[in-house]
């Protein structure tokens, strides 16, 4: 679990960053553009791996153009070495202040105390880090995986309530070694954990992506015996592992009941049609908060060193309401 969860601080709702700062925030460096200059802002994203990242890009881009920020803009590829070069070019570039979405969760104190030698605030957006230096970084901006794990797994508790056998599910984890595979696996296994007739009988990373969501699912179904449930770290995986299901001849949301993560259209939609039974939001709209922190920080301003954003969850009820709305 990262140092930034292990915190006892109070979380701060995004309303509060509106409101002024409480008593016990983290203070903000120094950057360059606190005057009247344009803040010039290099962020460094994960890559393009499912329908919840393209929403996170386009929040960020769109709320980057809103508020006048000039966004350096730098694809990582799901790859740690490409998101570790463009901090490093932001620094050489001097930018104002370093946003990114970190793809796994150890492996960046070298270079974050580059950046805070440099004197240029970073904030931790969507994904967080396991740095025991919490210094490293000036806030941490995005959800609450562990949280999003435990509402599977209470929705899963709830369903099969009365189920007396065995429960056999299978999982399809995120990117291995990022902070929502290894937090939403840690949530859901606290709250199945506590009745043995729930049995993880296959666990295997996805990479948060359709294609291989459907891969491993397809390999599951031929492996496994009798599959009552499938909880998919995120929606895209849960799409694709449909289309393998439909393949094997059975029936997503009857025969295999089905749990995922994001609240992506397609999947409300799946949702809405019976083919998902559940899904737990995770808010991809990041981008006016972001642009928010991001001058707060540039100009010395102390931030609170959490932000999570507001989450609901859907039942096909919930999903038939939202999707005329749905933006994404
Ligand atoms: O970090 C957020 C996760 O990354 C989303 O749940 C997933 O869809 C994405 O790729």
């Amino acid at each position: 679990m990262s140092a930034v969860k292990r915190r006892t601080w109070a979380t701060w709702s995004a309303a509060i960053l509106g409101l002024g700062m409480l008593a016990g925030c983290a203070s903000g460096g120094g950057g360059q553009a606190a005057g009247d200059g344009q803040l010039t802002l290099g962020f460094s994203q994960v890559g393009a791996e499912s329908g919840w990242r393209t929403a996170n890009t386009q929040s960020i881009q769109e709320a980057a153009a809103a508020a006048g920020v000039d966004l350096k803009f730098s694809d990582a590829q799901q790859k740690q070495e490409n998101q570790i070069k463009a901090i490093r070019s932001f620094i050489q570039q001097r930018v104002d202040v370093i946003a990114f979405s970190p793809v796994v969760e150890s492996g960046w104190d070298t270079v974050l105390k580059e950046a805070k030698t440099a004197n240029i605030p970073v904030i931790l957006t969507d994904r967080a880090v396991d740095s025991a230096d919490t210094t490293l970084y000036k806030t941490f901006l995005g959800s609450d995986f562990v949280a999003e794990g435990r509402k599977s797994g209470d929705w899963l508790v709830k369903e099969f309530g009365a189920a007396t056998g065995p429960v056999r599910i299978v999982e399809l984890q995120g990117t291995t070694g990022s902070a929502p595979a290894n937090d939403r696996k840690a949530g859901f296994a606290e709250v199945i954990g506590k009745d043995p007739k729930f049995q993880v009988v296959a666990s295997q990373t996805g990479e948060f992506t359709r294609s291989k969501g459907k891969e491993v699912m397809e390999a599951f179904l031929k492996s496994q015996g009798k599959i009552d449930v499938l909880y998919a770290h995120n929606d895209d995986m849960a799409l694709g592992a449909i289309e393998a299901i439909e393949g094997a001849g059975l029936k997503p949301g009857t025969d295999i009941k089905i749990v995922s993560v994001d609240g992506v259209r397609d999947a409300l939609q799946a949702l809405a049609d019976g083919k998902i039974n559940f899904v737990v939001e995770c808010n991809p709209l990041l981008g006016t908060q972001l642009m928010d922190l991001a001058k707060k920080v540039a100009a010395g301003e102390p931030v609170p060193p959490r932000v999570e954003t507001e989450e609901t969850v859907f039942d096909q009820q919930a999903a038939k309401a939202a999707l005329p709305q749905r933006k994404y």
